[in-house]
């Protein structure tokens, strides 16, 4: 119904003479090219760049309060969740702001199409010649090492200064995300698979657990219920990029060896977005997004799931496939109400404009009341993925303070052992939010001076909480296969969210919406995690400590605690 609001191409309704250059005013600048890419050479000036310019909300400021009166408990508007229309008068730019740039794009013989729910992002084709005129920019062709894929980036550019107030954020700049790929998956240690005393167990867990995680592993040790979700307005969105497919047969024989309690014919929904599909063929099987709808179908029981494909009309890393999701997704009525995401980069590739543009969309999709969770990243403290490096990565996204972020765990409660590639720390772009500024002082006192200057201590710690993320059965292309990671806990997390949201929507509630005013208030709901550590850089990376810690956030779920604590919200 609101699609057709979309999409929609801006006529110039000012004439205005080119900025003289002499207005220019540097926007973003990199001092260096980052040492995974190595530059080729000038880019063709006739070369396409599918320029996105991100305008000012009027009232970002405004959104971010509702947010946080609509997600604390105890606020008077605690769960009063906003309309598609009653987000975008915050979100929307100002009048002004879109004649100004319209104008600007006008006097460059150009027209952009507005490509988000809210108005606030314009797209527009444009030759690298032009983007060089236009944003006094040099741009150039590099290589992204390892993948050999090319980028055309430029190291600085500026905007003329009227535009200043109007313009916020500009891809692609002097963001340098590295081409998604999926298969290296963590490098798992021997501490990540801790000697269990089976004679130790918890009754309900079944031994095979301590070597092998199953859904019914999650179902005992975070008491999980089996039980049938009710509520089909409850839904679980599970993210898919870079042609990773889940298969519906790999699913069902999944379900057919884990779920015997489910019908096997139990499945998920498709979205897709950006010329996305979900082919079904003998080799499109993917370990990503069979892993992450395995265990969503496969644990949140009865709790409508939809894989949402992303195409591959973005090829630039991220941060476009994550703008093009949480944008089309912001465009329906009612938005899921979990979204997880086992994908990500490295925090310094991007741009801080992009980045806190991005954050913002997921603050407007706490306000509709959607819970956004990722995985927090496989690197330990060298970001999303093993790298050299001196000083601490910091894993893309989950520095942004208005989504979830989850670390692995592996071993069972009560003495569940950080995973050492689990990703933590503390972002470089966001402060610390006021909801963890307890929790993190608390640890930041006890850790002393162990890894300092290795970090910043007045950024966003991150993950916010945990759950297992070693040795994860699953069926991938009919085979059964282990696999580890941060995107097996990611999942996992978003279970049980929906299973709660399903209790609270059946109770006649809202969906929880934005979690992490409520989880910071609730830490007793957490099996702390005070074992293990994560690794990276050539250190032991942050030690898991008593309360939250920057590898295991709070804790893993205990179910009948949170549920308690969310029916209690009010
Ligand atoms: C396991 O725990 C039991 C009960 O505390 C103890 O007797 C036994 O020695 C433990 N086994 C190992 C291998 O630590
Ligand atoms: C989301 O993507 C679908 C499929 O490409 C498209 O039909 C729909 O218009 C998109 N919605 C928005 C808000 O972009
Ligand atoms: C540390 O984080 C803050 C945000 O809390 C940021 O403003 C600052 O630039 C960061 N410092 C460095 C060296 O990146």
């Amino acid at each position: 119904m609101v699609a057709g609001l979309f999409f929609i191409s801006l006529f110039s309704i000012a004439i205005a003479s080119p900025a003289a250059r002499s207005n220019f005013v540097v926007h973003e600048k990199r001092e260096a090219i980052p040492s995974s890419f190595a530059k080729v050479g000038p880019a063709p000036s006739s070369a396409k760049i599918p320029l996105r310019i991100g305008l000012f909300s009027n009232n970002f400021p405004g959104l971010e309060e509702t947010l946080y009166a609509v997600s604390t408990p105890g606020s008077a508007l605690y769960g009063q969740h906003l309309s598609l229309e009653e987000a975008k008068a915050f979100m929307e730019p100002t009048a002004e702001s879109l004649s100004a740039v319209t104008a600007w794009l006008d006097s460059h013989g150009l027209k952009a199409t507005v490509t988000s729910p809210y108005g606030e992002w314009l797209s527009v084709d444009v030759t690298v010649e032009q983007a060089n005129e236009m944003l006094d920019a040099n741009y150039e062709t590099f290589t992204h090492i390892e993948s050999g894929k090319q980028l055309v980036r430029t190291l600085s550019y500026s905007l003329p200064a009227n535009l200043l107030p109007h313009i916020e954020a500009m891809h692609p700049t002097t963001g340098f995300g590295k081409p998604l790929t999926v298969g290296r998956g963590p490098v798992v240690t021997a501490s990540d698979r801790p000697t269990v005393n089976t004679t130790l167990l918890p009754d309900a867990v079944p031994a095979s657990c301590a070597t092998t995680v199953t859904p019914a592993c999650l179902q005992a040790m975070y008491g999980i219920p089996t039980t049938l979700a009710t509520q089909k307005t409850n839904s679980i969105a599970v993210a898919g990029f870079i042609e990773q497919f889940a298969q519906t047969k790999d699913l069902a024989t999944f379900l057919t060896r884990f779920r015997t309690d489910l019908p096997s014919t139990t499945t998920f929904a498709l979205r897709t977005f950006d010329g996305g599909s979900n082919p079904q063929g003998a080799a499109d099987a993917g370990i990503e997004a069979n892993l992450d709808i395995q265990y969503t179908v496969g644990v949140a029981s009865g709790v409508p799931v939809t894989f949402v494909s992303g195409g591959e009309t973005f090829s630039d890393g991220a941060l476009e496939g994550f703008l093009d999701i949480i944008n089309n997704l912001s465009g329906l009525a009612t938005v899921p109400q979990v979204l997880t995401t086992s994908y990500g980069e490295d925090e310094p590739d991007q741009t801080a404009a992009t980045f806190t543009k991005l954050c913002n969309a997921y603050a407007a999709y706490g306000t509709r009341g959607g819970s956004i969770l990722f995985a927090s990243g496989d690197g330990g403290v060298a970001g999303g993925q093993s790298q050299t490096c001196t000083n601490f990565i910091v894993a893309f996204p989950s520095g942004c303070p208005f989504l979830t972020s989850v670390g692995a765990v592996s071993g069972i409660p009560p003495s569940e052992t950080a995973a050492s590639f689990s990703s933590g720390g503390f972002s470089n772009v966001f402060a610390q939010p006021s909801y963890q500024t307890t929790a993190v002082k608390t640890y930041l006192t006890a850790l002393g001076t162990t890894n300092s200057g290795k970090f910043n201590t007045t950024g966003r710690g991150f993950p916010d909480v945990a759950a297992q993320g070693v040795d994860f059965d699953i069926v991938n292309a009919g085979t059964l296969e282990g696999v580890s990671g941060t995107s097996c806990s990611s999942p996992t997390f978003a279970s049980v969210i929906g299973l709660v949201n399903d209790r609270r929507i059946a109770a006649g509630k809202s969906p929880l919406g934005f979690l992490n005013p409520f989880l910071y208030a609730n830490g007793a709901a957490f099996n702390d995690v005070t074992l293990g550590h994560n690794t990276g850089c050539n250190t032991n990376g942050f030690p898991a400590k008593t309360g939250w810690d920057p590898v295991t956030g709070l804790g893993t779920p205990k179910f009948a605690s949170l549920l308690a604590a969310a029916l209690a919200a009010a």
